[in-house]
């Protein structure tokens, strides 16, 4: 099937159709940020799926992955999640593992149970672009979880998720900006990239919701920050977000890819930006740093900014439960 999407890329904010009312004093807005499902379901396929990278990272998955990652702690964190009742969700990529069609299928299945659409965002991950044409091909399946606010989606041609990022969707004050870092690349590498189109089309939004006073969260899969994965799987162009965070800055960015928890800050010359990472929803692994985690922001409006509640829900492996494991305050 094929489908158009016409892009935020021409438009600018000011003529964009999103309500983009501040937040008010006294209002709470509660965001999920879980990471990394990795739904693995290699079954079915067909032999000529796996002649490319596939056949090898299917090999890792039955080696090692598969015993990392489980459903039934996914299943579990959903329904933490929604006893939660955060206002949003948001999942920042590698929600398949071998980017196979039948994974694509399954993950629908996981963001349906997550909450509709207009309150769950998604962005994807390197693994959901494993080989070429994985992401594009099945885009219509998650499309409604990626679109941005007031963007048609119509009959046409253009298939390419370079369309849809950055996107931009507003809730309460709350501007959610999901940017693609998700690229085919070969066999051993991970690694991501933006790429100079998005770059200039974020710094647009970036400038135009921060003129709006909305509260700015960028949501990339791999983590902008040096130093958090190995070189094989690092954002290529992380310098150039950097500067274009330096100069148009943002509230909050929140990462996936690690599998481990992780906060750093960029400094900019708008203050310093939190950024935080956290581990694969489906992981029950026996190291506690990689063990399945999701984190709930509790955004406030103050006087002189805003407030950042954060509370870490981690997996309890003997009791096969999710608890709060820390809380703490972003902004001092
Ligand atoms: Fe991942
Ligand atoms: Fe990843």
């Amino acid at each position: 099937m094929v489908f158009f999407v016409k892009s935020y890329g021409t438009q600018t904010a000011e003529t964009y159709n999103f309500k983009s009312k501040p937040m008010n004093p006294n209002d709470t807005f509660t965001l999920a940020h879980l990471s990394d499902p990795h739904m693995a379901y290699p079954g079915g396929s067909r032999f000529s799926d796996f002649l490319n990278k596939r056949f090898f990272g299917y090999l890792k998955w039955r080696l090692r992955r598969q015993s990392e990652h489980h459903s039934d702690v996914l299943i579990r964190m959903i329904q933490d999640v929604r006893n939660s009742q955060p206002d949003h969700v948001v999942v920042t990529g590698d929600l398949t593992h071998l980017g196979l069609p039948a994974e694509f299928a399954k993950a629908k299945e996981l963001l349906e149970a997550l909450g509709p659409a207009s309150q769950v965002t998604i962005i994807p991950g390197n693994h959901d672009a494993y080989v070429d044409g994985a992401l594009d091909c099945r885009l219509l399946e998650w499309l409604d979880y990626m679109v941005s606010d007031g963007i048609k989606v119509c009959d046409g041609t253009d298939t390419a998720v370079s369309a849809l990022f950055p996107s931009l969707r507003v809730r309460d004050g709350v501007a959610l900006i999901g940017v693609s870092t998700a690229q085919p690349c070969s066999t051993f590498l991970a690694v991501g990239c933006v790429g100079n189109d998005q770059l200039q089309r974020l710094q647009k939004i970036l400038v135009e919701t921060g003129q709006k006073g909305l509260f700015r969260i960028v949501l990339i899969h791999h983590p902008p920050k040096s130093g958090v994965v190995s070189w094989r799987k690092r954002l290529t162009d992380a310098e150039a977000l950097q500067n274009a965070m330096q100069d148009c800055g943002a509230e909050l960015i929140l990462h996936g890819h690690s599998h481990h928890p992780s906060r750093t800050y960029l400094e900019t010359s708008h203050g310093r930006i939190p950024v935080i990472g956290v581990p694969s929803a489906s992981a029950a692994g026996e190291d506690p740093r990689r063990r399945a985690r999701y984190h709930l922001y509790r955004l406030s409006r103050r006087s002189d900014g805003w407030d950042i509640q954060v509370s870490v829900r981690s997996y309890v492996n003997k009791d096969k439960r999710f608890d709060t494991e820390d809380e703490y305050r972003l902004t001092e």
